[in-house]
């Protein structure tokens, strides 16, 4: 079967969440929530919504078989630009937890906290120069046959073009993160949190970070 890259477009957002939700599971960090998918469906939006870097993967027929997307441009126009996007989303999600779509609302507040603690400290060593990966799969149909090394290439190339200094991501246990060991990334922080998989007593969530050569 034939493959080739393309940017993404709304067209191909019923099956990159499909195909996400497969291995992610976000839907049980919620587990009160009353639509169906609506978690899965809202971390894929916000991992994707500010990207400005896109490649997805697929077939002739269509068919998607991974994907990775990232955050470029710090400038300030940018970073407006992102503002506006963010805006009608974050209504939407007030909309929905007002309502209740998500779960208890008490429960969903505090977790949503703790979420966003986790995040920002897994975020905490970013830098204005780094290119950020926000979302990276390969379906398990095509894993182990240099899509994801071809992938991750494309984006380091175009940081380079761009004059960045790193690539920039952050990860957890349950994630394939061996892949960035051999791909010369460099773990500089890891947490632990019960929000992450594989929660014990070693830490589970990590930051990697690649120089751009
Ligand atoms: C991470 C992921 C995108 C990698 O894509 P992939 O297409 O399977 O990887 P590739 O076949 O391109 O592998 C590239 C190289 O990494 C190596 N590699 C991949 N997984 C590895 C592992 N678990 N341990 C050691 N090396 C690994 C390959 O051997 C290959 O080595 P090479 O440079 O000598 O050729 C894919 O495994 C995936 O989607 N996993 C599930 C979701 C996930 O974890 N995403 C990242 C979340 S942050």
């Amino acid at each position: 079967m034939n493959y080739r890259t393309v940017p993404y477009d709304k067209s191909f957002r019923n099956q990159c969440v499909q195909l996400m939700s497969d291995t992610w599971n976000f839907n049980t960090l919620f587990p009160g929530h009353t639509k169906q998918n609506i978690i899965n469906e809202m971390f894929f939006t916000e991992a994707t919504i500010l990207a400005d870097y896109s490649e997805i993967l697929i077939n002739d027929q269509g068919k998607v078989g991974g994907y990775i997307f990232g955050i470029l441009d710090h400038t300030i126009p940018g970073k407006v630009f992102r503002f506006w996007k963010t805006l009608g989303y974050g209504l939407k999600i007030i909309y929905h937890f007002m309502l209740g779509h998500l779960g208890p609302r008490s429960f969903v507040w505090e977790r949503a906290k703790e979420l966003f603690r986790v995040i920002e400290s897994l975020e905490s060593k970013k830098e204005k120069t780094d290119g950020f990966v926000s979302l990276f799969f390969v379906s398990s149909a095509l894993r182990g046959q240099g899509w994801g090394k071809k992938l991750m290439q494309s984006f380091e190339s175009r940081c380079q073009e761009l004059g960045l200094s790193r690539i920039y991501l952050w990860t957890d246990k349950g994630c394939n993160y061996h892949f960035y060991d051999r791909q010369g990334f460099q773990k500089i922080h890891s947490l632990s949190s019960p929000l992450l998989s594989s929660y014990g007593s070693e830490p589970n969530g990590y930051t990697y970070a690649k120089p751009i050569g």
